[in-house]
């Protein structure tokens, strides 16, 4: 019989590319990559925020490129995997994390403009990075797809629509993508995040996230980024081979609590 142990679980070497790194959850996810021996493409919108990212890998001896990325803009999409594959050759690993949130009700005046931007950012950029990557991420023998949703693709708070109806979108092509591409060897799995202490929740007051945590969190806390990103490393693991289009609450307990 075959060890056990025979599957690996090691990131080692591996090609990552992270959206959003810059801060939060998508920062967490480069150090642990990089940590794990992955060498990691550090990508964000905003280059401050990559330079110290990156600044700080290197500084750990960690193998990185930053890359500044818009992921709505296709160009910069493109750019950024013409980068990855002269820098490294190849790429493994695709994290969709990058996020914006815009609270809105339905009759705001502009609703619209803020379900485009929300739907542009959180959803069609996830498409468009897979559809960029596939071609070099197909050749990977480690051939993986993170894309984060939310507690909020599962179930609803109000006056967040545009964010909610994305982050369900998210699911969808997660299910969809893993269906089409597990043939390929390509694993595509989702997390959903519940409370996290990032940038995008750090202006709500203390006493409200406690307030909050302790009546809906089963664990009474908001979690913190690094939480999230070992789960992501988990997902990428060559050794994780047969975890596919798996929507995966990374909440506390969230989201199955009743009352
Ligand atoms: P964050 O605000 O700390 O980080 C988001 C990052 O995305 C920022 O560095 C920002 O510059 C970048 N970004 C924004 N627009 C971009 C664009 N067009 N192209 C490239 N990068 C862009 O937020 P956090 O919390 O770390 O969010 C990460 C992901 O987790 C997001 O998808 C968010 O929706 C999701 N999430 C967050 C939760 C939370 O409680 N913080 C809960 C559930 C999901």
């Amino acid at each position: 019989m075959a060890k056990l142990t025979k599957l690996s679980r090691s990131v080692e070497g591996k090609v990552a590319l992270i959206t959003g790194a810059g801060s939060g959850m998508g920062r967490a996810t480069a150090f642990v990559f990089a940590e794990a021996g992955a060498k990691v493409v550090v990508s964000d919108i905003n280059e401050n925020q990559i330079d110290e990212v990156a600044k700080e890998i290197d500084s750990s001896e960690g193998a990185c490129l930053k890359q500044v990325l818009d992921v709505t803009n296709q160009e910069n999409i493109n750019e950024a995997v013409t980068n990855v594959i002269k820098e490294f050759g190849q790429l493994d690993i695709l994290v969709n994390n990058a996020g914006i949130s815009i609270p809105t009700t339905i009759d705001d005046e502009n609703y619209e403009e803020s379900w485009d931007k929300t739907f542009d950012v959180l959803l069609k950029g996830q498409v468009n990075l897979i559809r960029a990557a596939l071609p070099f991420i197909r050749k990977s023998d480690c051939a993986r797809i993170v894309n984060i949703s939310s507690t909020e693709g599962m179930g609803a708070t109000p006056r967040i629509s545009p964010y909610t109806s994305a982050k369900h979108g998210v699911i969808g092509l997660t299910r969809s993508l893993a269906a089409e591409l597990g043939s390929q060897g390509i694993t595509v799995n989702c997390i959903c995040p519940g409370p996290i202490n990032t940038a995008m929740t750090a202006a709500i007051p203390t006493e409200d996230k406690q307030i909050y945590a302790r009546r809906r969190v089963p664990l009474k806390r908001y979690g913190e980024p690094e939480e999230v990103a070992h789960m992501t490393l988990s997902l990428c693991l060559p050794a994780a081979s047969f975890v596919n289009g798996a929507v995966l609450p990374v909440d506390g307990g969230l989201s199955i609590k009743r009352a």
